[in-house]
């Protein structure tokens, strides 16, 4: 006892209280994981934090594994980046979604601007993806195949590929991963699917032209760059998953991150992005198919918002101190609904403006034996009306206004 106390003090509560993973593996996904910037990996906090598999047990490379990184002059393949989250992955027992191969964008010049025809272009595709399929053959469990090939008003993106190989460089880029490593799920990847509009209608289209061509894609990633306030709701979110699903594909959220459209949020904005987070997660675990959920980060310390939005962000579920947001208590509140069976939270409630004083947890066992919430329940907090005591586990105040049966 004494000596799991002392390890708990060194091991730091984000170490110790780590449970995304965890608790979405109960809920029934395959996985709860993040992208890694690798720059980021000397930062000591960040890396213990993400090398907690209960909080994160699958992790993307952000860009080490893009074109201009691994081939950057024609038939020069350079593994220096992309192994660094492979080897992270590797060494910690993570599963590795890669990402990406045809893609029009961290394009080297020499394909972007190249005179190709559509046998040398075929050509310079098929290398790229068999030689770094074959690089990295066993350790992918999904393959971002290709990459955002419609443009924001639901056209077929002005690219290279495009321009060259109307939609045929999507058969190929399928056919030529599969070909490379069988054992990896191919997956058509975009942002902006989750509105249900023009562009989820190309994309629908183009995984049948894919499946009419013969060519194998086994699922359509939803990346989720998503805007506090104006995510959809969770019952729109799942049914536009399940208009993928009903192709025969499998969904996943690849990269979500919901940002403030003005900085900093006021109280009610970080409350907003909690329930707009739990929206997304829930509409995941609401669609058989809808198999697992990655963020791109998880610390507001390390973002491409702010680069590509000038005055957005602090998008992510941690603060750039390392401290659990609302956001995430929503997303472990609702897992944790899911991985208990029962009924999802309610939204989750305004934090006080100035948090009150910091009241021990309840004790438990409860004086009196009634209703106790389960492993991983709620159990305290400002503005909580339901059990204060926990059937298992020991309640454990996360923040004011949440306490968990840990
Ligand atoms: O590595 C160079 C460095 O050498 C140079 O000094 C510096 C100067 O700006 O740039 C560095 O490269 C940057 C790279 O990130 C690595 O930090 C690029 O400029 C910058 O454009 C690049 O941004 C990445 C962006 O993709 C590019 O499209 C973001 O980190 C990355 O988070 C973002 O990720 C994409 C997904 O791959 C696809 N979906 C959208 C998502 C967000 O845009």
């Amino acid at each position: 006892m004494y000596v799991k106390a002392i390890l708990a003090v060194l091991l730091g509560s984000q170490a110790v209280n780590g449970q995304l993973a965890k608790l979405a593996r109960e809920a029934g996904l395959e996985y709860f994981g993040t992208c890694i910037g690798e720059g980021n990996t000397n930062d000591q906090t960040y890396m213990n934090i993400l090398r907690n598999l209960d909080e994160f047990d699958q992790v993307v490379p952000e860009n080490g594994q893009k074109w201009d990184s691994l081939q950057p002059q024609q038939g020069n393949f350079n593994w220096g980046q992309g192994d660094i989250v492979a080897n992270i992955a590797r060494q910690n027992n993570q599963l590795l979604r890669c990402h990406t191969l045809t893609w029009h964008s961290q394009l080297p010049g020499w394909v972007r601007d190249g005179n190709w025809n559509r046998q040398t272009l075929t050509a310079v595709i098929e290398t790229h993806i068999a030689t770094v399929l074959r690089h990295y053959q066993g350790q992918c469990y999904h393959w971002d195949v290709v990459n955002e090939a419609a443009d924001d008003n639901g056209n077929w993106r002005n690219s290279v590929f495009y321009r060259v190989l109307g939609t045929d460089f999507l058969p190929i880029s399928f056919f030529a991963a599969r070909q490379a490593d069988p054992s990896t799920k191919l997956y058509y990847n975009d942002y902006n699917l989750e509105y249900n509009n023009a562009k989820t209608d190309i994309t629908v289209e183009m995984v049948k032209i894919i499946q009419r061509a013969g060519a194998p894609i086994d699922g359509v990633g939803f990346q989720g760059h998503l805007i506090v306030g104006s995510t959809p709701s969770r019952q729109a979110l799942a049914n536009t998953l399940r208009r993928f699903t009903a192709l025969g594909v499998e969904v996943a959220y690849t990269e979500v991150d919901i940002r403030h459209a003005s900085l900093p949020p006021n109280q009610q904005a970080l409350v907003t992005q909690g329930n707009d987070y739990a929206n997304v997660v829930g509409s995941c675990l609401d669609v058989d198919g809808c198999i697992g959920f990655t963020v791109w980060g998880f610390t507001d310390k390390y973002s491409w918002i702010p680069h590509t939005f000038p005055g957005e962000g602090d998008a992510m579920l941690y603060d750039s101190n390392f401290g659990k947001k609302p956001a995430w208590t929503s997303v472990s509140s609702v897992l944790a609904a899911a991985a208990t069976g029962g009924p999802s939270p309610p939204p989750t409630s305004p934090p006080p403006t100035n948090p009150p004083p910091t009241n021990p947890p309840p004790t438990n066992p409860p004086p009196s034996g009634g209703n106790c919430s389960g492993m991983w329940g709620q159990c305290g907090g400002q503005g909580w009306n339901g059990p204060t005591c926990c059937s298992q586990g020991t309640c454990q105040q996360q923040n004011p206004w949440y306490s968990q049966c840990l």
